[in-house]
């Protein structure tokens, strides 16, 4: 393999840049030239490709978001535009390619091997944290401390109005953000799409808290919980308990940005390595994750259709710590 190229895409991650950083640098190191595409699939279709160089990857380890771009592209399910960005990967020389994303981006990429034949290895970067086949992704880490921060301040001013509040944590259609920052928080309900409950435990959480002179809660709810949003829950609490002073904050966009974490840093910076070193021992089709500290390989079609499990014992941490 002479060259190769490297992409993020999807929503961005902290962490990413030290991903393209460690991929550039092991192709350089073994001697393999590297492009980065810009904006992900919507640069492979414009043929927006971008020579990389040792030094076009210094001081980005610390660096939020993306240098390369990152973009959610319909076209690439459109097999016609995957033979264009295709023929622009031919003319480029490439025989390889990086893929730093989540489900979508892997999806593409299986795509592109099954029609055109071209190896590829991913490295899962999505602050969700919800691909199979690692214990942790690019972003995860960063995100969590993120929403951990924001609760930690939305808890001063809860605690000096008494008052209630929901915070809405991104996290797709998994509860891994809202599991770890609520924990991490003290909140005294975590909501996750993996755990039914219901309108009424709420009710009955904030209930029993007000009976234990607390009047201000903090109420994690992953965006995915399947009641409803966090607006939607804070009505209906407001609805049956009118004496409770309840708000609602969604934290957003702010969980995907910021400088990463020591461990966001040198997990991308490690599966960026295994990504090349997996595409020059002739894997393609893989995930490089870290499962129990050990750099593992897993199919694509597993990282993306099985479900990784949350541990949703450690919503008995919740009750035990507000008792
Ligand atoms: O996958 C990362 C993520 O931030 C999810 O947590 C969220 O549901 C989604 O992307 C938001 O996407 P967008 O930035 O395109 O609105």
């Amino acid at each position: 393999m002479k060259k190769i190229a490297v992409f993020t895409s999807g929503g961005d991650a902290p962490g990413m840049n030290a991903c393209v950083r460690a991929v550039v640098r092991t192709a350089l190191y073994h001697g393999i030239e590297v492009v980065g595409i810009r904006r992900g699939y919507r640069g492979m279709i414009d043929g927006d490709f971008v020579p990389m160089t040792s030094y076009s990857v210094s001081n980005i380890i610390g660096q939020g978001g993306t240098i390369l771009k990152s973009a959610r592209c319909d076209e690439f399910r459109d097999i016609k535009w995957r033979k264009v960005a295709y023929d622009n990967c031919v003319k480029e020389g490439i025989e390889g390619l990086v893929a730093i994303g989540g489900n979508g981006t892997f999806t593409g990429a299986e795509l592109l091997m099954e029609n055109f034949g071209i190896p590829t290895i991913g490295c899962p970067g999505t602050i969700d944290n919800d691909l199979y086949g690692t214990d942790y992704t690019i972003g995860f880490d960063t995100a969590v401390n993120t929403a951990l921060d924001a609760i930690d301040k939305i808890r001063d001013t809860a605690s000096s109005h008494d008052r209630v509040f929901f915070v809405e944590v991104m996290g797709r259609d998994a509860g891994f953000i809202a599991m770890q920052c609520g924990i991490g928080g003290g909140a005294e309900k975590i909501l996750v799409p993996e755990n039914p409950d219901s309108i009424d435990d709420v009710i009955a959480t904030l209930k029993s808290g007000g009976e234990n002179e607390k009047p201000s809660h903090i109420v994690v709810v992953a965006e995915g919980e399947e009641i409803g949003n966090a607006h939607f829950i804070a009505q209906k609490a407001k609805e049956a308990l009118p004496n409770l002073d309840i708000r609602v904050s969604n934290l957003g966009h702010i969980q995907r940005g910021g400088s990463p974490s020591a461990i966001d840093r040198i997990i991308a910076s490690r599966m960026g390595i295994a990504a090349v070193e997996g595409l020059l021992e002739g894997k393609n089709n893989v995930m490089s994750g870290i499962i129990d500290d050990k750099i593992v390989y897993t199919s694509f079609n597993d990282a993306i259709n099985k479900k990784k499990a949350l541990d949703v014992d450690l919503i008995k941490m919740v009750k035990i710590l507000n008792s």
